[in-house]
């Protein structure tokens, strides 16, 4: 293998795994999805982490999984943003300080982790 070609593999290699697959490492039974951010312009904010066994004991997987709500079964899929979950869409189907949590000063850090 030249050079570039490691570099590319190695970079393979550290993107890969990147939030899905090191947080499930970490955390294998709560299995938390790090989103990605789809917008511009507010990098240093952290990413929304969804965990997704929390939701799975409650819900079923096609309350999520439909068309109306909009997440596919591929982490990485759905451009969130809080408009939208504003809105009432996405997680805001839920979020909306009624059926879980809204969205407040107070929830930010719920969401959004490091
Ligand atoms: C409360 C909502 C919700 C419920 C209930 C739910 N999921 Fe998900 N699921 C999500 C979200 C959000 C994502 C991430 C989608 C994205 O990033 O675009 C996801 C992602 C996934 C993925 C892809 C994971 C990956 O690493 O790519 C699979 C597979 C999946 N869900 C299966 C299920 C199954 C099976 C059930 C039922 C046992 C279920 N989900 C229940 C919201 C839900
Ligand atoms: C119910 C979960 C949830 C709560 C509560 C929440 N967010 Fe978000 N937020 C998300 C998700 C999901 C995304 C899309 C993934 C990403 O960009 O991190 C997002 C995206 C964002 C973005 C990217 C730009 C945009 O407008 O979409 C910013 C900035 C942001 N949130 C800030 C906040 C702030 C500030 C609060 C508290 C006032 C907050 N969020 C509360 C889930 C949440
Ligand atoms: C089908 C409804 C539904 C959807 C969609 C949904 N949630 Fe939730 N979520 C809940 C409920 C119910 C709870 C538990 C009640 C509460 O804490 O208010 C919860 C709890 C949480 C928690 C706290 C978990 C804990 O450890 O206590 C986080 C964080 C969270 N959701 C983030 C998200 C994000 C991010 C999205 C979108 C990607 C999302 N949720 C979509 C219903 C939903």
């Amino acid at each position: 293998m030249n050079r570039i070609a490691i570099l590319v593999a190695l970079g393979l290699w550290l993107a890969a795994p990147s939030g899905v697959a090191v947080a499930a490492a970490a955390k294998p039974v709560v299995g938390d999805i790090r989103f990605e951010r789809k917008t511009k312009g507010d990098e240093d904010f952290p990413p929304a982490v969804f965990p997704h066994w929390v939701h799975r004991v409650n819900f079923k997987c096609y309350v999520c999984h439909t068309k109306s709500v909009g997440f596919e079964m591929k982490a990485g899929s759905a451009a969130v943003t809080m408009n939208l979950i504003e809105e009432g869409k996405f997680c805001g189907t839920c979020h909306n300080g009624k059926r879980a949590f809204g969205v407040s000063f107070e929830t930010c850090t719920r969401c959004h982790r490091k």
